[in-house]
This record gives C-alpha cells, sequence and structure tokens, in this order.
C-alpha cells in the first residue's frame, strides 16, 4: 500500500505497528563504503524511547536498534539497509476494555473507515512508535549531513503558552522537557506534571534550527524545500501546523520590514542577509542562512479523564483511556522532527549533487569516462563499415587508397572544429590516424 515511504533519491519505508513484533525502517540511496556507526543511530533512539522521565510515557522499551543488512564491518555497501527495533513492553491487554470504542482524537475512527480493520492495540501503525523507524533513518542522515558540517537541533519552544525566553543550544538535553532556556523548562515541567495529575494533556511548539545547510537545495516548483520539509513534519502523528521562519506572523508585517536586506560578508566573501524571515529559504531554494522551521505539537488524544464517545455500532459511551501515555509529546517529538528535516535535506543533498555534478574530481572524471565510453562505441561502428567499404571496393575492383574522399571528409571535419570547440591541429592528427587505420582494414578486409 503506497504512502509508507518519503524520500526521491535518499528514500526511506518505514513498518510495522504498536503491538505487533517490531517497527524499523529501509533505507535506500546510502552510497557505498561510508563510515557507519550504530552507536550513534542508538544515541538518537535513546532520546525518542518512552520511559525517559515523568513528562513521558511509562511504557519502558529499551529501543535497542538491529542492522539486519546493507552495513559490513562499519562500512555502507551501497545496498539497502533495513534497522529494526523489537516492541517488547507491549500491553495489549490495556486495550481490552476500549476495543471498540473510538478514542476521541484518536486514528481508530478513520483506520476502520479505510481498511475495514484495524489494530487497535496502542494505535497500530498510527501510534507513535512507527516514528522509532523514522529516527532510526534520521541517525543515519544526521552522518550524512556531519560530514558535510549540517547541524540539526531541536528543542521544545513553549508548552501551553510557557515559551523559551532564550535558546542555549548546551541546555537542551539537560531537562526533560528538552527546553533550551533553563527557567521556561523548569515551568514547563511543573505544568505538564500538574495537568498529568489532572488526569489531561498538554500540546506545545517544537523548532528545529538546520546550521551550515549550502545554498541551492530544493527543486522548484513541486518540491520546494519548504513544500518537502512541510510534507515531512506534517507526517508525524499528532502535529498540526508548521511554519517556516517567520511563518503565520508574515502575514502582519509590512514588506519594509519582512523582507530580509542583503549584504556581503567580510573575510567570506559571502552573499548573507542580516535578517531570516525567510527562514533560510527564498523561492524553495535554501539560501545559506539557518533555516528554522517550527511545528505544532497538539495535546495527546489518550487521556484518563472520562470523555464520551461511541462504539463501532454507534452506540453512545463514555471512555477512559488508561493504559501507559505521554501527557506532553514535545520532548519525544524533538527528535523525530530532527530526524525528518534529516531526512529531507539529505534526499536534497543528494539531489543537489546530481544537478551539479561536476563539482569535484571524481565526478568529473565519471562524466570523462562515460564519453570515452560512447567513443568507443562510435569508433567500433565507424570500424564495421570502413570493413564493409574495403569489401565492396575490392569486389568492384576500386582501388583502397582513395585521397580525394579523404579530402573531403577532412574539409568538412575541420569546417565543423571551429564550432565544437576543437583545434585544426588535433582534428588533423585525429583523422591522420583514423585513414591510416582505414585503409588497413580495407585491404585485410
Ligand atoms: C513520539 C510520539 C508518541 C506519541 N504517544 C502518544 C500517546 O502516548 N498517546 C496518544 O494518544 N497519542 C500519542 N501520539 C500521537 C498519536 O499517535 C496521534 O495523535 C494519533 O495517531 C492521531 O493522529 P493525528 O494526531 O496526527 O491526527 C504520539 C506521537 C508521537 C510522535
Amino acid at each position: 500500500m503506497a504512502g509508507n515511504a518519503l524520500g526521491t533519491l535518499f528514500r526511506i519505508t518505514t513498518f510495522g505497528e504498536s503491538h505487533g513484533r517490531a517497527v524499523g525502517v529501509l533505507i535506500d540511496g546510502v552510497r557505498p563504503n561510508m563510515d557507519f556507526s550504530e552507536g550513534d543511530i542508538q544515541k538518537e533512539l535513546d532520546r525518542r524511547r518512552p520511559g525517559q522521565s515523568g513528562v513521558t510515557t511509562a511504557r519502558s522499551e529499551a529501543d535497542q536498534v538491529q542492522v539486519l543488512s546493507g552495513v559490513f564491518e562499519g562500512k555502507t555497501l551501497g545496498t539497502p539497509i533495513c534497522l529494526l527495533v523489537w516492541n517488547k513492553d507491549q500491553n495489549p491487554k490495556a486495550y481490552d476494555s476500549i476495543k471498540n470504542l473510538f478514542r476521541p482524537g484518536h486514528a481508530g475512527y478513520t483506520y476502520l473507515s479505510k481498511y475495514g480493520i484495524q489494530d487497535y492495540r496502542g494505535g497500530g501503525r498510527s501510534s507513535g512508535r512507527e516514528t522509532a523507524g523514522r529516527v532510526a533513518a534520521g541517525g543515519v542522515a544526521k552522518q550524512i549531513l556531519a560530514k558535510r558540517g549540517i547541524r540539526i537541533v531541536g528543542y521544545t519552544k513553549s508548552v501551553d503558552g510557557i515559551t523559551a525566553q532564550k535558546i542555549v543550544f548546551s541546555e537542551i538535553e539537560k531537562n526533560p522537557v528538552r527546553c533550551p532556556d533553563p527557567e521556561a523548562a523548569k515551568k514547563m515541567e511543573r505544568k505538564i506534571l500538574k495537568v498529568k495529575k489532572e488526569g489531561d494533556s498538554l500540546g506545545g511548539v517544537v523548532e528545529a534550527v538546520i546550521r551550515n545547510c549550502p545554498a541551492g537545495l530544493g527543486d522548484p516548483v513541486f518540491d520546494k524545500l519548504e513544500a518537502d520539509l512541510a510534507k515531512a513534519l506534517l507526517s508525524i502523528p499528532a502535529i498540526k501546523g508548521f511554519e517556516i521562519g517567520s511563518g503565520f506572523a508574515a502575514a502582519a508585517m509590512k514588506g519594509s520590514e519582512h523582507n530580509d536586506e542583503f549584504y556581503k560578508e567580510k573575510g567570506t566573501g559571502r552573499i548573507r542577509t542580516k535578517t531570516n524571515y525567510a527562514g533560510g529559504i527564498l523561492g524553495g531554494i535554501s539560501n545559506g542562512e539557518d533555516i528554522v522551521v517550527r511545528v505544532a505539537v497538539k495535546p495527546p488524544s489518550s487521556i484518563p479523564k472520562a470523555q464520551s464517545t461511541v462504539d463501532t455500532r454507534g452506540k453512545r459511551r463514555t471512555i477512559k483511556v488508561e493504559g501507559r501515555h505521554d501527557p506532553c509529546l514535545c520532548p519525544r517529538v524533538v527528535p523525530v522532527v530532527e530526524s525528518m528535516v534529516a531526512l529531507v535535506i539529505a534526499d536534497h543533498l543528494v539531489r543537489q549533487m546530481l544537478l551539479r555534478r561536476t563539482g569535484s574530481l571524481g565526478s568529473v572524471r565519471n562524466e570523462i569516462d562515460f564519453t570515452d565510453d560512447m567513443l568507443m562505441v562510435l569508433l567500433s561502428r565507424r570500424q564495421e563499415l570502413v570493413r564493409e567499404v574495403g569489401r565492396l571496393k575490392r569486389k568492384g575492383n576500386v582501388p583502397i587508397p582513395d585521397p580525394r574522399r579523404e579530402r573531403q571528409i577532412m574539409g568538412k571535419r575541420l569546417a565543423l572544429a571551429a564550432d565544437a570547440n576543437l583545434t585544426p591541429e588535433f582534428v588533423k592528427a585525429v583523422y591522420k590516424a583514423v585513414f591510416e587505420h582505414s585503409r588497413r582494414v580495407q585491404r585485410k578486409g
């Protein structure tokens, strides 16, 4: 069934359900002979995994990654990489009481409408657990980007109206909400725990910054970089909004305020902008400034508070979702956002390298090899034709050397030489060798 894959050249397909045997990802398009660190992927999964603190779900999964294919002795093989995470701490019994009830805000009703069948345990494929595969793949994409100095940092910007007043990257991983402002982090944590006690949940805003992204990534018009980022980020469960740069605030600004003024940076000579309302992308193409994206994370729907709903036959019922659920998704969404961003940027990087393939000595040599291969095909075809000419000449007792014909061929080639940007000396030398070879072939047959 379609809809499980993302990317064009660097492409991922995720698989698995929350309470099935495993979740995972298949990654295609990773170059061979690249260093591959399983440890770095595990680090990313550890940041996403449940049971990290009081503000996340109590489900306790080790989320140990297993590399099933595509890697040999720490290097990529250029073949598909399959990464798997077993589901271990399942508690399907917790879902027995709500088996036939539609959880308000969850995907049971729409999955059933679409497929006519659904794995109700933990949301099945619609569960946040599916994102383990995305994060594992994001770990691979991050390794590719890191080699080019591209870094992605995500964090919780706000929770229930409490907003980070400063962005200190080194603070993010020091608090359970992953907020770059320690003061705001404390307030957020207190608020989440209070609302959790009340049997409810909270939403928030997660922001990500992409540093050192080169100018030129993004394929207008339908694969604009921000369009692909929006699609990737909105595909994360529980994401209800996307912004880039000034986002919705742009609607209330004047052109003179919103335009980012260009200047030439001293020292590097780079063209830069003084402000970054564009969020690092103009016309769908990265401009070399930081790319800044934001997503709205909804309050998770699974709450123990009593709510009104209907069962699968439409009968009015009351539901209390007990189980182990996140009271606020932001801390666990942070690594998922970073991963989706990394996947999109890695894909566009590969696409750009193909477009501007004359970038490195290796790629230019590849082009030369390809051209030489074509030359061999053409020379071989010419030799075949020359052999046929020799057969006809011998049959008709026509002399093999034909200086008039040779002068004709040479004259025509020299006339074309200038247009083809080739010197007459070079063309003469090539055709001298060609004529000698032709006479030999015609004589021998
Ligand atoms: C990492 C992660 C963990 C999640 N955990 C929960 C959860 O514990 N309880 C819940 O109701 N929803 C959770 N969700 C959100 C649901 O999967 C999502 O709301 C549901 O599939 C409906 O999809 P929608 O909100 O995108 O429309 C989680 C999402 C993510 C990304």
